[in-house]
This record gives C-alpha cells, sequence and structure tokens, in this order.
C-alpha cells in the first residue's frame, strides 16, 4: 500500500525491499566491516537513482491530478518553496523509513500472537483488539530499538551532564518496559490501553508514518487470521537478528493450514 502511495511501480517493489533491507542490515551492524560499508552506499545509491527516475517519469507525465506523493510533489513541489532535491531528499527518507519497519511490526505481531495463544485467542475472539495488540506489539518490540537527539543546552540527566552538541540514544526497547509507566512492563497484554510507548518518537520529530504504518499493520493481521485461522509457527525458535538497530526476527516461518 505504501508503494502505491508514493507511485513505485508494482514490479518494482522487490528490489526496493531489498535495497532498503541492505541498508538497514549495515545501519544495525557495528559498522565496521568496509566492504559492507560499501554494499550499503551502493544500495542507497540505487535507492536515490531510482528516486531520480520517477521523479522525471512524473515530471514528463505533467499529470494535471497526480495520485501518488510523487506525482503530487513533482507537479506541485514548487509551490511550497521546496526544490526536486529537497522532495527526493524526503522521498528516499521516507522510503527508507517506512518499508522495513512496518513489515517488521506485522512480522512481530504475528510472532508475538503464533507465540501466545491465549493473547492470539483474545484477538481472534475480537478483531476489534487488533488495534491495541499492535500498540503492545510495539512497545514490547519496537522495530527500531533506538532514538537519538542532540542535546541544545547543557542538562543533568540522573547523575550525568550531557553537553550542549553531544548526542544522546533513547533506548526505546527499555524506555517501553519502564514500570514507573507501566503496570507489569514485561507481560504482553493486547487489551493494555492507555498504552504511551516511544515508539515513534515524540514531539517535533515524532514519526510521519506512524497513522499509516498502524492501518497497514491493523490491516495485514486481520487480514492474515480471518483467512488462516489456524495459521502456527513452523519452527520452535526464532531467532532476533543481530541488529543494533532493527528488532526483527530473522525470519518468521509459518504454517497456515489453509480452508481457503
Ligand atoms: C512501524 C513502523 C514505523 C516505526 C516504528 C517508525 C519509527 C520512527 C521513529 C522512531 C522516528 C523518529 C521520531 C523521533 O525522533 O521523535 C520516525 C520518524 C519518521 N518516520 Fe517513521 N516509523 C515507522 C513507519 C514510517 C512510515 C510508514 C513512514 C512513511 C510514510 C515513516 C516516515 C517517517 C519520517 C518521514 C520521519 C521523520 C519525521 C521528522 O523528522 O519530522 N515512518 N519514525
Amino acid at each position: 500500500m505504501f508503494s502505491l502511495i508514493l507511485g513505485i511501480r508494482s514490479g518494482d517493489r522487490e528490489h526496493f525491499v531489498a535495497w532498503v533491507e541492505r541498508v538497514f542490515s549495515y545501519i544495525g551492524s557495528p559498522m565496521n566491516d568496509p566492504v559492507w560499508a560499501e554494499d550499503c552506499k551502493d544500495a542507497y545509491r540505487s535507492i536515490g537513482e531510482y528516486v531520480a527516475e520517477l521523479f522525471a517519469e512524473a515530471r514528463a507525465a505533467a499529470d494535471p491530478e497526480p495520485t501518488t506523493l510523487i506525482g503530487m510533489f513533482a507537479a506541485r513541489g514548487e509551490q511550497y518553496g521546496l526544490s526536486e532535491r529537497d522532495f527526493m531528499g524526503m522521498t528516499v527518507g521516507m522510503v527508507q523509513g517506512g518499508f522495513e519497519t512496518t513489515t517488521t511490526l506485522i512480522s512481530n505481531t504475528i510472532a508475538m500472537l503464533l507465540q501466545d495463544p491465549h493473547q492470539r485467542s483474545r484477538v481472534i475472539a475480537d478483531p476489534g483488539i487488533t488495534t491495541t495488540a499492535i500498540e503492545e506489539v510495539l512497545r514490547l518490540a519496537p522495530p527500531l530499538k533506538i532514538d537519538a537527539r542532540q542535546a541544545l543546552a547543557d542538562i543533568e540527566l540522573s547523575d550525568a551532564t550531557v553537553r550542549a552538541g553531544d548526542t544522546v540514544v533513547a533506548i526505546l526497547l527499555s524506555a517501553n518496559r519502564d514500570p514507573s509507566v507501566f503496570e507489569n512492563p514485561d507481560t504482553f497484554d493486547v487489551g493494555r490501553n492507555p498504552n504511551p510507548h516511544l515508539t515513534f518518537g515524540f514531539g517535533t520529530h515524532f514519526c510521519l508514518g506512524a497513522p499509516l504504518a498502524r492501518m497497514q499493520a491493523r490491516m495485514a493481521v486481520e487480514e492474515l487470521f480471518a483467512r488462516f485461522p489456524n495459521m502456527e509457527l513452523a519452527i520452535d525458535r526464532l531467532t532476533w537478528r543481530p541488529s543494533a538497530l532493527l528488532r526483527r526476527h530473522e525470519s518468521v516461518p509459518v504454517l497456515t493450514h489453509a480452508r481457503i
């Protein structure tokens, strides 16, 4: 759905997903392997070149009523005082931030529900609860484990001093289990409400795509469980991908026992 909104050609989605995955693999690694770094740069370049190609096509098509985000940026961008380069940067940012995170949210939700028969049966019995179930997965398994800020002024934080200009990395995975905020923080409760997790960040830079990610995850999970109510994990143990950035499994193989 996100690629449709952006204006990515349907036949190109596989490439796109692979490029984004290569970028994120490197960012989440110790970043000390020059070959891997080169691969990441190469994938980044491919995303940039591809987005530039889509912009050129959209400009040439000059559609007066564009229906994709890239079409709209290309047709009306200048009205907002932003250059094509600005819009390309935003599009690449959205692509990078929007694909891997959302697919991870969907696979984490499926994995957590299949590993917890009681919570799963609550979702099957009341699909309306899927919305809070997804928030709970966002809290316990945030697709991005960390977020960062740069201090504008010196600040005392617990027993440390953060100097102006310092970068502070917040571990969302940990903040989302803060016992002073969440009752039974380690318990997976698909009905938890309110659920003030920090998985989409906070303040001015709060995730632009949060409503879209939530909607896509809800639709995917509802549809999967409606079509495959007997779905189960195909392996006993799932492994988390070693990454400082992403909270995702290497894979989540399932048996669908399809009853089509
Ligand atoms: C589950 C899915 C997603 C997660 C976990 C996620 C997470 C985040 C986080 C943690 C931030 C930083 C917020 C901050 O520092 O306060 C962010 C920013 C951002 N996200 Fe997402 N994101 C997701 C999906 C998306 C999607 C689908 C899009 C594209 C439509 C998107 C576009 C952006 C953009 C453009 C920003 C930068 C906002 C700004 O700087 O003002 N994200 N996201």
